[in-house]
């Protein structure tokens, strides 16, 4: 009895409270028909972002959110990976190369076929973008989260060929996606970056925990005859002035942090064909994204020296590789391979940048520079000098392979999103 007195008498006070004291009315709420800015980290730059107007006449249409939380991401999964079963050896690496290829895409497709690549919303395990790729007119267009790649000429796409660099009229664009145990480095590395004085020295010496894994998903301008039946992608590469345009996919890479190899790492790459046999995949797709299904491998690579790479001796297209018949994609620096550009991850202990840049030799394929280029790192060897490209001379730190995660530092610390003046250094 004594209780419903109180919780009437106290209605009744809360009621009295309500009509009297409610102070002034909330002004009133600006509704935008945009998504509201991400945090912490933007998704595209405000400068590209959607026009209120662009949000009203598409209300369907899905503007892209980074997959950004990383805090959710554990070290290591206790999922079986089916590529481990594949490759005990480096050997087998070559071997079973395509058998190991196919397995770790069809890891990174489960789930995210399904959802269109919208990472957070896989159901089968989460993915994750990298922070801090949005900035300027070549960071994330805001329908997929695309970012500027190097350009292309149609002589490269169908004929193999390579062009001058200053003659490259054709954009492509792609976005990538990490897996939990990527994402569980990216919240270390970041968790630093965004500290009043972030110090390279405090990221972690282990790296990427193995069973990491990368895709990319690269996307042309182009229209080559392979190309007809891709996935078609809607992109704002234009920047608001022109409506978005078609971009189909082209190339597909993957990157896997696997004990097995001497660097710690094997790097693949896939081309679309519409000429490919048709991959099998358990789930059916709507027939606008059963393209995912038609890739050709190309080749897989676990170090720089010539033997570690494995080409595919007929690929659908002809195709210009890397250097020294090292693995590269379609649209990659020819004069290059997949480890030695990505053995540029790596961080100045300074944060300065531009002084690194400056220590590089050109990527110009010749007896002079491939010594420099061609090494194998590891940043987890015993020996300081393997650990990164520039060696402990320079006075740099590893971001395991990861160009995207150095390339984010870059901008953050352009932008002085990350407080990189150094003058905060002890
Ligand atoms: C000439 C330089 C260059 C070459 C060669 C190159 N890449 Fe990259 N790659 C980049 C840059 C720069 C990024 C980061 C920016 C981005 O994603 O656009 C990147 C990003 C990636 C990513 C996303 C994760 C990460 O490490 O940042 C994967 C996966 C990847 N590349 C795989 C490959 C594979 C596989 C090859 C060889 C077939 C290759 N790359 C060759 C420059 C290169």
């Amino acid at each position: 009895m004594k209780i419903k007195i109180l919780l009437v008498v106290g209605f009744i006070l809360f009621f009295v409270k309500f009509l009297f004291f409610s102070g002034k009315p909330a002004p009133p709420e600006v509704v935008s028909s945009c998504p509201p800015v991400t945090a912490p980290f933007p998704s595209y730059d405000a400068q590209f972002a959607p026009t209120e107007r662009w949000c009203l006449e598409n209300p369907h249409r899905q503007v892209f959110q980074l997959s950004q939380n990383y805090g959710e991401a554990r070290r290591k999964t206790d999922e079986l990976l089916a590529w481990k079963q594949i490759a005990r050896t480096p050997e087998e690496l070559k071997t079973k190369w395509k058998e190991y290829l196919f397995a770790v895409l069809h890891y990174a497709y489960e789930g995210n076929l399904e959802t269109d690549w919208t990472a957070q919303e896989n159901r089968r395990r989460k993915w994750f973008h990298a922070p801090w790729m949005h900035t300027g007119a070549t960071g994330r267009e805001f329908l997929r989260g695309l970012t500027v790649e190097r350009p292309s000429c149609a002589k490269e796409l169908i004929e193999g060929k390579i062009c001058d660099d200053d003659k490259l009229p054709i954009e492509n664009w792609a976005v990538s996606v990490y897996n939990e145990p990527g994402a569980f480095y990216i919240n270390e590395i970041w968790t630093e970056m965004l500290k009043q004085k972030p110090n390279p020295k405090n990221f972690p010496s282990a790296g990427f925990p193995e069973g990491t894994v990368a895709i990319k998903l690269l996307f042309t301008q182009a229209e080559p005859d392979y190309l007809r039946s891709s996935i078609n992608w809607q992109a704002d590469i234009y920047r608001g002035k022109m409506p978005p345009q078609t971009v189909r996919l082209l190339q597909i890479d993957v990157s896997v942090r696997d004990d097995v190899s001497p660097t710690g790492w094997v790097f693949g790459t896939f081309v679309y064909h519409d000429d490919a046999p048709m991959i099998f995949y358990p789930v059916e797709l709507p027939i606008e994204r059963q393209g995912w299904l038609r890739v050709v491998p190309l080749g897989l690579m676990f170090g720089n020296e010539p033997a570690q790479s494995v080409l595919n001796s007929k690929p659908l297209v002809p195709q210009h590789f890397g250097c020294g018949a090292r693995l590269n994609g379609p649209v990659d620096n020819p004069k290059s391979s997949c480890l030695a550009c990505h053995a540029q991850a790596e961080v100045p202990l300074d944060l300065n940048f531009n002084r690194l840049n400056s220590t590089y030799p050109p990527m110009s394929c010749d007896a002079e520079t491939d010594p420099f280029w061609f090494r194998n790192i590891n940043p987890r060897s015993d020996r300081k000098e393997e650990r990164t490209l520039s060696a402990t001379d320079k006075q740099t730190v590893s971001l395991d392979f990861s160009l995207q995660l150095r390339e984010g530092i870059e901008r953050c610390c352009a932008k002085n999103g990350c407080q990189c003046r150094q003058e905060n250094k002890e």
